[in-house]
């Protein structure tokens, strides 16, 4: 990795000068009008060896202006007061990298040690509509997955149901009071029964006491629900798929709550070897609080006094079967960050289990999408806003934001609305809330989804009508937008190995957003089609069509794709 490198060359540099050599760093420059690459470890020597940064700095240019590979490496090396070691690059050395990342097998980029890892997103509940929630646990989960797997670690995804909660009971209560027979059951049936028993639940004790029991006799396998359970799984397990496929996620497994059940047998005898089940009026709990707790963490409740299995077993069981199967190095989860508690606790005992000896459990939880007013995201017309009237509003908004927008085709619409949901969400460190704002996300200029695309259709055009040479860049850089943005090609590397190792989108979009800005500034200072210079055209088209492989690499990684047109 090239600040890697840098911060090398520096250590042999401090060697020579019999200094400490450790946690040497080398960062992209806060100034780019200065330098390209800065080190300020200066600051840091002097507090140690009692000498000012400046002079300490000025003995490091010595030696490193010395040293033989800093003529190839070096346009210049400066010290600015009181300390800053700034370098610039030189042209050849950076087209040499380029050349490098543009020649090898996924940019050259050396992504350390494989692994197998299952990743636990979606999450939606059978039954229930999907919500913003489940939305971005998609988005989100589906770019952490892609990029896991970019960098060469065998990734199980499992979408983990909600198929065998509370949900399920009152939608059969539901069914048999309309009478609806099973063959005869619609999603639209669903759709409004559930909403209609959860309410009446809410008011009615005994109402919900006789809907949790046909959920405990369908747990137990009572044959009737069991009929019910399946014909509602298809139907809405259907619809969900559909959504999914809208949004281009998909799964290795399509499991749920309920295939843990088969292993909870297995599951109990383990925590009764290991002493871990308490019982706690009527129920069994298993407690996970530590000492050094400064909130403290509520016991799991594994059975409920009536026999019912609840959230955290169904989470164990499911646990059990993955250790067992796939004996995986770590286990993801991404869901909305206030299920923390439940996520702590479930680790808890896999600690106790000797899990986490093998293997590394970790919840990454999101932050809540808002509306305008800075509370939770409603579409114009509801309260819980269904996903497809979401992305009919959205598609609306893009419509109307240009006429020319209205001559796309609904293939490529479909794209633009993809990429406006994603860009918008992952674009932000998924921990924060962040305030989803459809005009301002749906249009061609700012931070958002048809920006990145517009750019790099922009530049396709422009490839289109010439002939890429197939050859390296020279050496040479022309101008100053053009350095830039090579320089910022230069940083994918560490910026997809930050990212990976952070399992963080955002800063990836981020990235992408930032190429894309440079590679307009470039194109608009030079039109590269009236070019008369022949060596300068041509290596501006290797360069442009280089760039454009990185946007359409790097977006497949946050799940956009690009349309014919736009
Ligand atoms: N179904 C849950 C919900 O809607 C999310 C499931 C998350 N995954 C898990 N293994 N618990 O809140």
């Amino acid at each position: 990795m090239l600040n890697q490198q840098l911060a090398k060359l520096l250590q042999t540099v401090l060697q020579k000068l019999n200094y400490p050599t450790e946690n040497v760093e080398v960062i992209v420059s806060n100034r780019k009008d200065l330098c390209d690459y800065q080190y300020d470890g200066a600051f840091k020597l002097a507090k140690i060896l009692h000498k000012s940064p400046l002079e300490i700095g000025s003995e490091i240019v010595t030696v490193l202006n010395n040293l033989p590979e800093s003529s190839d490496l070096f346009q210049k090396v400066e010290l600015l007061p009181p300390g800053f070691l700034n370098f610039t690059l030189s042209d050849s050395f950076i087209n040499q990298i380029l050349n490098q990342m543009k020649n090898e097998e996924k940019y050259h980029i050396k992504f350390p040690n494989k692994k197998k890892i299952i990743i636990d997103y979606g999450g939606p509940n059978i039954a229930k509509p999907l919500h913003v929630g489940h939305l971005r646990s998609a988005i989100v989960g589906e770019s952490i997955k892609r990029m896991l797997k970019y960098a060469g670690n065998e990734v199980i995804s499992d979408v983990h149901l909600g198929d065998y909660g509370l949900q399920i009971g009152e939608v059969i209560y539901g069914l048999q009071e309309k009478e609806i027979p099973i063959d005869k059951i619609t999603l639209k049936d669903l759709e409004e029964i559930y909403p209609n028993i959860s309410e009446r639940c809410k008011k009615d004790e005994d109402l919900k006491e006789k809907c949790a029991l046909i959920t405990k006799q369908l747990q137990e396998n009572n044959p009737e629900y069991h009929a019910y359970f399946e014909k509602i799984k298809e139907i809405s397990g259907n619809d969900i798929l559909r959504i999914y496929e809208y949004l281009d996620v998909s799964f290795d497994l399509w499991k749920g709550e309920s295939d843990a059940y088969p292993f909870i047998t297995k599951l109990t005898k383990i925590l009764e070897e290991k002493h871990l089940l308490e019982e706690s009026e009527g129920a069994k709990i298993i407690s996970v609080e530590k000492e050094t707790d400064k909130k403290a963490l509520p016991p799991l409740i594994y059975q409920k006094s009536n026999g019912a299995y609840l959230y955290g077993t169904t989470d164990l069981a499911t646990i059990y079967e993955r250790m067992e199967k796939y004996h995986p190095d770590e286990i993801i989860y991404v869901t909305d960050y206030r299920q923390k508690m439940h996520f702590d606790a479930v680790f808890r005992v896999c600690e106790k289990i000797g899990y986490t000896k093998t293997t590394i459990f970790e919840h990454l939880g999101f932050g809540t999408v808002n509306g305008r007013d800075g509370k939770p995201f409603k579409t114009r017309s509801g309260t819980s806003p269904k996903l497809d009237t979401l992305f009919a509003e959205v598609k609306e908004s893009f419509l109307n934001s240009s006429d020319k927008n209205k001559e796309m085709s609904e293939k490529d619409l479909d794209i633009i609305v993809n990429a406006i949901i994603k860009f918008a969400d992952l674009q932000n460190n998924y921990e924060k809330d962040y305030i989803f704002d459809i005009s301002k996300f749906a249009s061609v200029v700012g931070k958002t989804g048809p920006y990145i695309l517009y750019t790099y259709l922009r530049i396709e055009s422009i490839l289109k009508n010439e002939t890429i040479p197939t050859k390296d860049l020279n050496k040479s850089i022309y101008e100053e937008c053009d350095r830039k943005l090579r320089l910022k090609l230069l940083e994918l590397e560490q910026t997809l190995l930050y990212a990976v190792e952070n399992k963080s989108p955002s800063v990836l979009a981020n990235y992408i957003y930032d190429l894309c800005v440079n590679m307009n500034a470039f194109y608009e200072k030079n039109h590269i089609n009236k070019l008369e210079e022949k060596e300068k055209k041509e290596n501006w088209l290797i360069l442009l069509s280089f760039s454009n492989k990185v946007i359409k690499d790097m977006i497949d990684l946050l799940g956009i794709k690009i349309p014919e047109r736009m």
